[in-house]
């Protein structure tokens, strides 16, 4: 994992939005997979910042959502749907018939297996971006997901439902499923990029990045893949150990890349 620490939230929502607009650039039909939550969102209004400056398109673009709740309707201010088409869909030239989220509607264990068939007849996710939920989960994969799960509906944890109540009017009215790809559907992503921010965050992004794969911290799975960058802001960074290393690793690294370019 590439851990990059940066000086603040918006440092990590411009190099969040760098990785997105280069990945366009070198392939304008980029599958890219999305994320919702409070973390994502500096991110996409620096896209929509550079959309605006016409320095990024969305046009041949597809992209996939992680999770939907089970249980709101899609025009509902709080589902994911709601929450893309406001933050970004909406503002950008994206096809929304290109945007894709897992169905919750009807069968869901049959809803995944279509949700997984769509992501492989679009060619796979090029590039994954990632929040991390503070018991460790990625998507709604809480922990004790099983590190090869695939798209299905999933239980939220009461710690997960209490830190999204912020977003709804009372933690009575936080749905209790979830419909999210698997963790085996994010590791066959071509690239991953997850973002933290935050002191609050800083426990579980120690567990993540230093400690056990274990499906009790899911986000540990990421260390099994080839291609993750890890963006975080200095609180979100406090506990790492070997946060001078890193640091030491990314100033080597962005001397090399700096001297290709
Ligand atoms: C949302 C998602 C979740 C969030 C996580 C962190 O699509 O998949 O895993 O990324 O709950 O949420 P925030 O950013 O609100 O702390």
């Amino acid at each position: 994992m590439r851990i990059v620490i940066l000086e603040s939230a918006e440092s990590v929502s411009q190099r969040a939005a760098d990785l997105f607009c280069d990945q366009l650039k070198r392939n304008p039909n980029s599958v890219l997979g999305l994320a919702t939550g409070g973390t994502p969102v500096a991110t996409y209004r620096e896209l929509l910042r550079r959309y605006d400056q016409n320095q990024v398109s969305f046009e041949h673009a597809t992209t996939f959502n992680l999770d939907e709740y089970v249980g709101l309707e899609p025009a509902h201010e709080q589902s994911y749907r709601s929450f893309m088409n406001r933050e970004l869909f909406e503002s950008v030239d994206i096809d929304l018939a290109q945007t894709h989220f897992p169905a919750t509607l009807g069968d869901l264990t049959e809803a995944g297996q279509r949700y997984e068939a769509s992501l492989v007849e679009a060619g796979g996710i090029d590039l994954q971006l990632l929040g991390i939920g503070t018991d460790g989960h990625i998507a709604f994969n809480e922990p004790g997901s099983s590190l090869a799960s695939r798209t299905r509906p999933k239980a939220l944890t009461q710690r997960t439902r209490m830190d999204n109540a912020r977003f709804f009017d009372s933690l009575e009215s936080v749905p209790k499923l979830s419909m999210t790809m698997g963790i085996g559907t994010i590791l066959d992503a071509k690239q991953i990029l997850l973002i933290a921010t935050g002191q609050n965050k800083s426990k579980v992004c120690r567990k993540f990045i230093e400690g056990p794969v274990t499906a009790l911290v899911p986000a540990s799975a990421l260390q099994m893949h080839p291609r993750v960058t890890v963006l975080l802001d200095e609180e979100a960074a406090q506990d790492l150990e070997r946060a001078d290393y890193y640091r030491e690793v990314e100033a080597i690294q962005s001397s090399l890349e700096n001297q290709n370019t």
